[in-house]
């Protein structure tokens, strides 16, 4: 059960701040105000899944590598901490700094140093978990 949920948490995971960013970066290329603020009120809601998603992808996977000595379990476990970290202190108050400055009409330097902010860490977050990702795929192709 729980070796099932871990890859499908961790997926989620990836799969939900890629669609933050891809989205951040369409709206602000397309240059439209109404679009940009739609996706920027939406993405503090996408946080329902993405939060719970992350949660379960770290718990599921610290009961999973328990025992384990290697270096690709390793990594995944000193990783962790810093997306879950890099989430809860960059990403969510960049999200909710954003939804509020857009709501508010404010597209000023404030608000772009907060978006160039919220891409770096985004864009870090999904380096990570896409290394955790391959080694997760990696410790079961040398399991098979
Ligand atoms: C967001 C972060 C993470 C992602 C995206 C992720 C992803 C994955 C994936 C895709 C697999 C392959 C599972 C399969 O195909 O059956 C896996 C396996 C595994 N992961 Fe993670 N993982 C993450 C975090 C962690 C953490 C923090 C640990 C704890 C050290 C961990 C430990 C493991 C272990 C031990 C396995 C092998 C499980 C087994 O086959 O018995 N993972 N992970």
């Amino acid at each position: 059960m729980i070796r099932r949920l871990h890859p499908i948490a961790g997926g989620l995971s990836l799969a939900t701040i890629l669609v933050f960013w891809l989205s951040t970066v369409a709206s602000e290329l397309s240059g439209s105000s109404p679009i940009i603020v739609a996706v920027k009120q939406a993405i503090p809601w996408g946080f329902l899944l993405l939060v719970p998603a992350i949660a379960v992808a770290g718990a599921s996977g610290f009961r999973l590598g328990k025992g384990w000595r290697g270096p690709l379990v390793a990594a995944k476990r000193r990783r962790m901490p810093i997306i879950a970290l890099n989430g809860i202190c960059v990403l969510v108050p960049c999200a909710l700094a954003l939804a509020y400055l857009s709501s508010e009409g404010r597209f000023d330097s404030l608000f772009y140093i907060v978006q160039a902010v919220e891409l770096i860490a985004g864009a870090g977050n999904m380096l990570l978990m896409a290394l955790s990702l391959r080694d997760g795929l990696r410790i079961r192709h040398r399991q098979a």
